[in-house]
């Protein structure tokens, strides 16, 4: 299998952190960098928590690139509730020593998307869309040479996560996530009704503790922190994980189902700003811009991380 260029494009919280992890620790991925948006929370802590996830995957040298600190039309939105107060909490890590780079994270994704031969870097969207937004509006040309957009977001019938029906990465940043939807490149969407079957079980969380390593203590005391607030809302055993869909889709695609179908976004409406209006069923005559994904093996996807966590 040919090694796959790719940028991570995150908000760290604790689900992204496995979702870096994941992409670390597997040798088809070459992560080029990470480009770091506020979400989970602001982006001072977003890219203090990229060079911890780092530094505990032993990668001081990867390359990490702040980038927008609020979304490109509103105020930002954090989620200290759920990820706590640092977006990494669960854990202890050690201060972070490894230096970020010193451009923004947008012209690097310009550069890098123009620098690299067309069709061959993937862009892993797992927070608000600031960044790929800023790039393409500043940058139309290289949406022609994507590969592809993997993006955690979205949402059908699972309904919202931050309101009633929006799930949070587009809720933060809907004018953004509009830009990425209508760029053109080929987009693979994996939205609540997807991740909410990614449910970190006690036996789940227990095969990481059971690893024995600092990774896979990490992952377990992350998904137990993270686990606490979407137990409770959803009453399930377990929280959904929903960053590592988009690494493991990379991986193993045959673990995911979905449909190729239209999806927009609802940028006016107070009342429901930032849904995702999936056309699941081709009730308009819209052009179909993305997959999204909405059957995961789950079983196979937690075989799949916890394997590479235990490559740590
Ligand atoms: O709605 C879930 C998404 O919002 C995840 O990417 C999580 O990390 C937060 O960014
Ligand atoms: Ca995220």
């Amino acid at each position: 299998m040919a090694v796959r260029k790719i940028i991570i494009d995150t908000d760290p919280g604790q689900d992204d952190a496995v979702a870096i992890l994941l992409a670390l620790a597997s040798d088809e991925l070459d992560v080029l960098g990470l480009s770091i948006v506020a979400g989970n929370v602001g982006l001072h802590h977003t890219t203090r928590n990229a060079a911890m996830i780092c530094e505990l995957a032993q990668r001081p040298d990867l390359p990490i690139f702040a980038g927008c600190a609020a979304p490109l039309a509103r105020p930002l939105v954090t989620a200290e509730h759920v990820h706590g107060k640092t977006g990494l909490d669960g854990v202890a890590l050690p201060e972070p020593q490894m230096p970020l780079q010193d451009r923004h994270a947008v012209d690097f994704i310009i550069e890098t998307l123009r620098a690299e031969p067309v069709g061959t870097i993937t862009l892993c969207a797992l927070g608000p869309l600031s960044n790929l937004a800023s790039a393409f509006q500043r940058a139309p040309d290289i949406a022609a040479r994507v590969a592809q957009i993997v993006l955690m977001g979205g949402a059908y019938s699972a309904g919202g996560n931050v309101t009633p029906c929006a799930e949070f990465n587009i809720f933060v940043d809907p004018e953004a996530a509009a830009t990425v939807l209508a760029c053109g490149a080929p987009i693979v969407m994996m939205p609540l009704d997807l991740t909410h079957q990614a449910l970190t079980s006690k036996a789940r969380v227990a095969a990481f503790r059971d690893l024995g390593t600092a990774a896979g203590h990490a992952v377990a005391s992350w998904t137990s922190f993270f686990d606490r607030y979407d137990a409770r809302k959803y009453g399930q055993d377990g929280a959904p994980l929903h960053d590592p869909c988009v690494i493991a889709y990379l991986l193993q695609p045959e673990l995911f189902s979905g449909r190729d179908i239209n999806v927009m976004v609802e940028t006016q409406s107070p009342l429901t700003l930032g849904m995702t209006v999936a056309d699941w069923w081709g009730a308009t005559k819209r052009p179909t811009n993305v997959t999204f994904m909405t059957g995961l093996d789950a079983e196979g996807f937690f075989e799949l991380l916890t394997e590479r966590i235990a490559r740590f």
